[in-house]
């Protein structure tokens, strides 16, 4: 240890994330089966034992509104490109909205309705995360489908997001130890989808859908650009661009190939802000240092040099050589050739040597959170 104990902008250009999707997508996608069922939805993914197939709950609007108390601007949790977030409370069993305080927090995102955009994504995150389960990825509770009233149903992640903790002015300040096992938490998410039996890429990594639970917890949220990787022995697959800039992996900008190592270089940008708490693009600060991965990489293979990319709000307080070896991953990550970038496994194995217990999850040990 150390001596002591704007957003960023979509980009999108090309044929439909949904273009080559495996059957199952395809299928919800044609016969618009979720856009129509009353009932509760039970999808077909192909998945292993940690990611049991699992039911979701149809929501009727009355009932979301009810839970959010008529989506008051006293629910407002915040606001991204699919729409806005509103804390809602419901009961534990049987779902059925609550008043405020009794049964369970959920966080209750609606869809903007002029977005057509916004329904593939809506329905990308009910197929995939509907049907995935694991500790680090968000888990999604119901879906409202009432014409053109789209709404999702999650966990409520009580510390909101990473972006929000690493950048936003009056949040609480991480530690080193907890960023740390936010990345090793956001591994633990990435190997998993990456290791399915059929390849998940998330395709949308990124601060703002990193959330934190009362533990600070990571789990990845918004599936709504992910897609089923390639088979065979093809190393991408074609799609249109899109994902956010800053992160999106420099092939992938370029020719539209989306493998699972575009995931680890948004990893690796991660992996940046972690160090630095300086955002991925961040236009005020001048041409030379907007880009945080031109910024930083002249700074990442030297052991000395590297501490100058350091958090100062961290004010030392952190490993030296954790943080050393972890700007030597990030620079892995970043390479330009994917084929030079590990994968996740190897980069999980390389994390969990620096886990350490954090001040954060002793502090609130009082909230124990599920699947933990
Ligand atoms: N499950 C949740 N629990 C608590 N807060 C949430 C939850 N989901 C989203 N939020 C809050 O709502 C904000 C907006 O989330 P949203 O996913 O809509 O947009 P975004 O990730 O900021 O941007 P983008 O549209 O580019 O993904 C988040 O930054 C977070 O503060
Ligand atoms: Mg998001």
């Amino acid at each position: 240890m150390g001596n002591c104990a704007g957003r960023s902008a979509k980009c999108a250009n090309s044929s439909s994330a949904f273009a080559s999707s495996k059957k199952s997508l395809d299928s919800i996608n044609t016969s618009n089966s979720i856009a129509s069922s009353k009932t509760t939805l039970t999808t077909s993914f192909k998945s292993d034992e940690s990611s049991p197939i699992v039911s979701l709950k149809s929501f009727t609007l009355n009932e979301l509104k009810s839970a959010a108390r008529n989506f008051r601007s006293d629910s407002y949790l915040g606001e991204g490109g699919f729409g806005i977030v509103f804390k809602g409370w419901i009961d534990e069993n049987s779902y059925a909205p609550t008043k405020p305080g009794v049964g369970i927090v959920v966080a209750i995102k609606k869809l903007k309705r002029e977005s057509f955009q916004g329904h593939k994504e809506w329905l990308a995150e009910v197929t995939y995360l509907g049907q995935l389960r694991h500790k680090n990825l968000v888990k999604l509770i119901g879906y409202c489908s009432e014409s053109d009233n789209k709404l999702l149903v999650y966990e409520y992640m009580q510390r909101g997001s990473l972006e929000n903790h690493l950048f936003k002015r009056g949040t609480q300040q991480i530690s080193w130890a907890t960023r740390v096992n936010i990345a090793i938490d956001v591994a633990h998410g990435l190997s998993f989808l990456h290791n399915l039996e059929t390849q998940v890429i998330y395709r949308d990594l990124k601060g703002s859908n990193i959330l934190l639970d009362a533990d600070f917890n990571a789990k990845l949220s918004d599936f709504g650009l992910a897609r089923n990787g390639p088979t065979g022995d093809k190393t991408h697959v074609s799609t249109r661009v899109v994902g956010t800039r800053g992160y999106a992996a420099p092939e992938y900008v370029a020719t539209g190939h989306l493998s699972v190592k575009s995931d680890i270089y948004s990893f690796g940008v991660v992996l940046l802000e972690l160090l630095s708490g300086r955002r991925a693009l961040d236009d005020g600060r001048g041409a030379a240092e907007e880009s945080l991965v031109d910024w930083a990489i002249p700074f990442l293979d030297d052991k000395r040099r590297m501490l100058r990319i350091m958090d100062t709000r961290l004010e030392g307080c952190y490993s030296k050589k954790g943080a050393q070896s972890i700007a030597a991953l990030a620079l892995e990550c970043l390479q330009d050739d994917p084929r030079n970038r590990p994968n996740m496994n190897e980069v999980l194995a390389t994390l969990e040597q620096f886990r350490v217990p954090t001040k954060e999850q002793t502090n609130y040990q009082n909230f124990p959170s599920e699947g933990r």
